[in-house]
């Protein structure tokens, strides 16, 4: 990136993250965006809390040595188990994070059974069991962990066979129970979307917190960093990197979203 203007640190396990990246975009064209995979130690679904907090670490102080201004975390799995450890590292820093859409889900849902979709991490903390009391304290909220599905959109399986039926059981599951709004807790699964779509049909509500996520940062920035903002008519670009394969990010990347985007490795002291 060669501009001095500061740019945006956005983090997720793996592509996942690439969902709300495309929201933050088209919420702040103009920023420069520094997009982290830490794909060295993908999935982060079933990891201690204490190894998600060492990398959420890590990869905070790898941003702030890239001068960032603001940091997304597109994961709600390292939103439940780190944000906390974050915000106290770097006060002085904008940290948003992501989680699941459970309060407009309660709104949405005449059944009062609200389905939610996500890893093993986020379902089981104790962020997620708050959110839910507060958020939705009248409905009935039926889990479904979904780790499988952050292994397909990691291989870029959004229509096989595979899918399809990993995709179908668990909906049928929700569905069963009389889930009428579906939330999609994990970054990785509206990748997962069309597929889920064609299962559930066009009266079910799904609900993901993409682009509720992308306003906020884009209004946490503005009001509070608006001396640091990117120029009218700015072309701030986008840097992928990885604690795994950079090459392979590019080509996730090209795939998901058909973005062509420079990927370069983590560099070792944050790997
Ligand atoms: N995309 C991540 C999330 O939103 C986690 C996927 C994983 O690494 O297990 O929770």
């Amino acid at each position: 990136m060669t501009s001095d203007v500061r740019p945006i640190g956005i983090y997720d396990s793996g592509v996942g993250g690439l969902s709300t990246l495309r929201e933050i975009r088209a919420a702040l064209p103009h920023e420069p965006l520094v997009y982290l995979a830490d794909a060295g130690y993908l999935p982060y679904g079933e990891k201690s809390q204490d190894t998600l907090e060492r990398r959420a670490l890590a990869v905070a102080d790898y941003f702030v040595s890239r001068g960032v201004k603001a940091i997304a975390v597109a994961c709600n799995t390292a939103t439940a188990a780190a944000i906390g450890t974050m915000r106290q590292h770097h006060p002085d820093l904008i940290v948003v994070g992501i989680e699941p859409a459970i309060k407009p889900a309660a709104q949405l849902s005449r059944s009062g059974v609200i389905g939610v979709f996500a890893t093993t991490g986020t379902l089981a903390s104790q962020r997620f069991a708050a959110l839910a009391q507060r958020a939705a304290p009248g409905s009935r909220i039926v889990l479904r962990p979904c780790p499988e599905w952050v292994m397909l959109v990691e291989n870029g399986q959004l229509d096989d066979d595979a899918a399809r039926a990993s995709v179908n059981t668990a909906a049928g599951a929700l569905l069963a129970e009389g889930a009428d709004v579906l939330v999609l807790g994990c970054t990785h699964f509206p990748f997962l979307q069309p597929l889920l779509r064609e299962r559930v049909g066009p009266d079910v509500h799904i609900v993901e917190p993409g682009p509720a996520l992308a306003r906020h940062l884009a209004h946490r920035v503005q009001t509070e960093a608006a001396t640091l903002l990117a120029p009218d008519g700015f072309v701030g670009g986008c840097e992928l990197v990885s604690s795994g394969d950079a090459g392979r990010l590019r080509a996730q990347a090209r795939q998901l979203l058909q973005w062509d985007l420079p990927a370069v490795p983590l560099p070792p002291p944050w790997r």
